[in-house]
């Protein structure tokens, strides 16, 4: 297999799963943001697959049993800007899609986020990595205002996004939780942390 990844790389303590191959011995991560295109597909469905129906709901807001099309050819034709989470350590999972970020246009200035991880890597800082990266790409295309959709119970993504922006500002709509992230200070944070 050619190791070319995209670029972006990004690290972040990253704690390996049991079982799998070790670390770097450099302490750097495995995992990386990389764009996504038309030769993602297969990934992206293989990233679906491992994802349990709880986390397809908090993702898609329902528990769907397949990936939507639409958003699939976006995502891959780069209608939609996405970065994609890989495993870059591992000959057996090099360049495996763990999570995937993606933006669209909803208004002037404005985009929609959704990130997501798949089960088995949740919580070991690819979420915060890849909502890094789609913050970053969106600041660079002068987008100054980025919304997200929440389930109300969804507190990881909840507090996630605290985390990353504090100034994010949240209000009910239609038994959801939209998120608001300005950009505008964020991005040369953002940039400090690449
Ligand atoms: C929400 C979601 C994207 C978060 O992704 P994630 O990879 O689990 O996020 P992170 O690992 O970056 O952060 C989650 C937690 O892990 C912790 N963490 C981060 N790096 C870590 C590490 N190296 N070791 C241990 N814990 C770590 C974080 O501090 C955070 O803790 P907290 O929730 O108590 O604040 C993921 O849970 C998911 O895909 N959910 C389903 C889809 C979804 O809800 N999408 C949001 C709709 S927009």
């Amino acid at each position: 297999m050619t190791k070319t990844l995209p670029t972006d790389q990004l690290t972040l303590p990253l704690q390996m799963p049991a079982g799998r191959a070790t670390p770097p011995p450099d302490g750097r991560t495995c995992i990386i943001s990389s764009e996504v295109g038309p030769e993602d597909k297969q990934a992206l469905l293989g990233l679906f697959a491992r994802s349990s129906p709880e986390t397809r709901r908090d993702r898609f807001h329902h528990a769907l049993s397949v990936f939507p099309q639409f958003y699939l050819d976006e995502i891959a034709s780069g209608k939609q800007l996405a970065v994609a989470a890989r495993d870059t350590c591992h000959e057996e999972s090099y360049g495996k899609v763990l999570g995937l970020a993606s933006a669209a246009s909803a208004a002037t200035s404005i985009a929609e986020f959704a990130v997501w991880v798949e089960d088995a890597w949740q919580g070991r800082g690819v979420g915060t990595l890849l909502t890094r990266a789609i913050l970053r790409l969106l600041a660079k295309q002068h987008i100054s205002t980025v919304i997200g959709i929440m389930e109300p119970g969804n507190f990881a993504i909840r507090r996630l996004v605290n985390r990353i922006a504090p100034d994010a500002t949240t209000r009910s709509q239609d038994g959801m939780i939209i998120v608001s992230v300005p950009l505008t200070d964020l991005a040369a944070e953002l940039d400090a942390r690449s």
